[in-house]
């Protein structure tokens, strides 16, 4: 896209993350002191797009909202982050999503969603978004708005944009989108979901980069938590990388950091495995503090974590 506006455009879920950390975890019918928490605003697209724009990029994010003090503190967090909203579109009368997360001592989070499984926001709603796409030089989606999604990526590749997905497990109209994405990069729990805890990783890995567009980069991955992530590129070399080793405090949205760090190696040029030693690093190094948005260090501190 050579008149780009933008780097990334994103549209997706952007609820609010009320983070909790608990240690002690407490049992059924207990009340305990938790350790910390935090609100602000999450969900894999909008945070993968706050890394982008940490790192430089200029980024626009679609999407919805509530007219209440939760939209307006996801609004808020995003701008202060540098990335746009004017097409965040702020429903009268709807209650802004939420997550809420529990955090154990070892960094692990249970979520609970919340209002996030039917967001409305449609075709129409995506038209607002139609002309950034035309300028922008990738576009992030999440599986969450399938028939907006589906419209924005045919119209992405159409401009020559790079298409990306982030998806926690498989969803609806998931499989339509993949064929229209560049890039997939999806979290541990989408094949444990599909084939419960035995698979293959990488069996599940060619089978995900072979429902990619087949003019795309085809780039399919795995994120594992503690384990690290695995990649299956374009020419087929399985990229296998263990996680990078710090104090974890919170985990929650270390996948999205992942994305937007990895997205923002790709449009720098990098090849996809150095791409994802950096994505790798800067997603663990997110772990050392509360929340999704966890500030990430300088530059040149994520490439020195992923030598
Ligand atoms: N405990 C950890 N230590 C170091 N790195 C981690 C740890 N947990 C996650 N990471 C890094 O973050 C990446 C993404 O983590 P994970 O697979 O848990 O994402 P996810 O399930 O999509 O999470 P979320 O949706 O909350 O962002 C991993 O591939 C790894 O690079
Ligand atoms: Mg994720």
């Amino acid at each position: 896209v050579e008149d780009a506006v933008w780097d990334a455009v994103g549209l997706g879920a952007a609820p609010r993350d009320i983070t909790v950390r608990l240690d002690p975890f407490p049992a059924a019918d207990q009340k305990v002191a938790a350790r910390d928490f935090a609100e602000t605003g999450g969900g894999p697209v909008p945070t993968a797009l706050v890394t982008l724009a940490r790192l430089g990029r200029r980024c626009l994010f679609g999407g919805v909202v509530g007219d209440d003090d939760a939209g307006r503190l996801i609004r808020d967090g995003l701008q202060q982050e540098g990335v746009r909203t004017d097409a965040l579109i702020v429903r009268p009368g709807l209650t802004s999503p939420a997550s809420v997360i529990l955090v154990e001592p070892d960094g692990r989070r249970r979520v609970a969603e919340c209002g996030q499984s039917a967001l409305p926001y449609g075709e129409d709603d995506a038209a607002l978004l139609l002309a950034d796409i035309d300028r922008c030089r990738a576009l992030l989606v999440d599986a969450r708005l399938p028939v907006p999604q589906l419209a924005a990526a045919r119209r992405a590749r159409e401009a020559g944009a790079l298409v990306m997905l982030d998806c926690g497990h498989p969803r609806p109209g998931v499989e339509d989108l993949l064929a229209q994405c560049d890039i997939a990069i999806v979290s541990h729990s989408y094949p444990r979901r599909l084939h419960g805890g035995s698979y293959d990783a990488r069996d599940f890995l060619t089978g995900l980069q072979a429902r990619l567009a087949a003019s795309g980069r085809r780039i399919a991955g795995l994120t594992r938590g503690d384990r690290g992530c695995l990649l299956l590129t374009g020419a087929g070399a399985l990229v296998d990388l263990p996680a990078v080793n710090v104090e974890v405090v919170d985990t929650t949205g270390a996948g999205d950091v992942f994305h937007g760090a990895f997205l923002h190696e790709i449009l720098s040029g990098s090849d996809p495995a150095d791409a994802a030693r950096f994505a790798n690093a800067a997603a663990g190094l997110s772990c050392r503090a509360l929340t999704g948005r966890a500030p990430l260090p300088p530059i040149d501190q994520i490439r020195a974590a992923a030598r």
